[in-house]
């Protein structure tokens, strides 16, 4: 599974960008609004210059034409700009016009299988299911990922891939992985929650306490014997 990072933010994407497992990023309107006073085209080409990958834009129009218009001047922005319609009817047209001309769509706000087996029909380059928001009705995200995922492989003709987005928690990107995501696209605050483990910063203060003892006691071999 792939990771993309889901933030607007230039300085977590410099950062994340650093540690070499970047594969794409995410933005949506509500991300963008974070970062006060940032140009949205300019955000987008600064992004597409950080992370050789598929860079996420989204429309913010209600209706498909002009969904397609955003789309079709998104697009030229970057080739690796993807364009984030809703999973709406409106969106699904969208989709199915953007795709006839060559642009990958991501089809966002995906909250039923049936949403997600009518974007990839419509020809979405991947679809967005919305793990966190699903778990916060009380339903189980991670049994949609995991729908979708067998709706797709008994469906070989289809070859949308599967974005697991709002994602929370370390443990969201574990079992995305194991139920079929091809993508989790993580705030930044969870990738760093990640890669940390109390036994790792446990580990790493022995190792080096051990090392400075090493290296005392052999200072004071060498002063001995001189
Ligand atoms: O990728 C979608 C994400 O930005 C939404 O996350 O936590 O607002 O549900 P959240």
């Amino acid at each position: 599974m792939k990771i993309y990072l889901d933030t607007a933010n230039l300085g977590e994407i410099r950062e994340a960008a650093r540690w070499g497992i970047l594969s794409g990023v995410t933005t949506n309107p509500s991300l963008m609004a974070q970062e006060e006073g940032a140009d949205f085209e300019d955000t987008i080409r600064t992004i597409c210059g950080l992370v050789d990958g598929p860079i996420s834009a989204e429309t913010v129009s209600e209706d498909a034409d002009g969904m397609v218009a955003e789309g079709v001047e998104f697009a030229a922005w970057h080739p690796n700009v993807i364009i984030k319609v809703p999973a709406t009817l409106q969106g699904l047209e969208a989709v199915s016009r953007l795709a006839r001309r060559g642009i990958r769509c991501n089809v966002t706000l995906i909250f039923n299988t049936n949403q997600a087996l009518m974007a990839a029909l419509a020809g979405a380059f991947v679809v967005s299911p919305f793990i966190g928001r699903v778990d916060d009705m009380s339903y189980d995200g991670m049994e949609l990922i995991r729908e979708i995922a067998a709706v797709f492989d008994q469906n070989p003709e289809i070859r949308t891939q599967i974005l697991a987005a709002s994602i929370r928690h370390p443990r969201h990107v574990t079992e995305s992985a194991l139920a079929g995501a091809h993508i989790a696209t993580c705030p930044f605050g969870v990738l760093k929650k990640c890669m940390k483990h109390p036994l790792t910063d446990l580990g790493m203060a022995s190792f080096l306490a051990d090392w400075r003892k090493r290296e005392a006691r052999m200072a004071l071999a060498a002063a001995t014997a001189g």
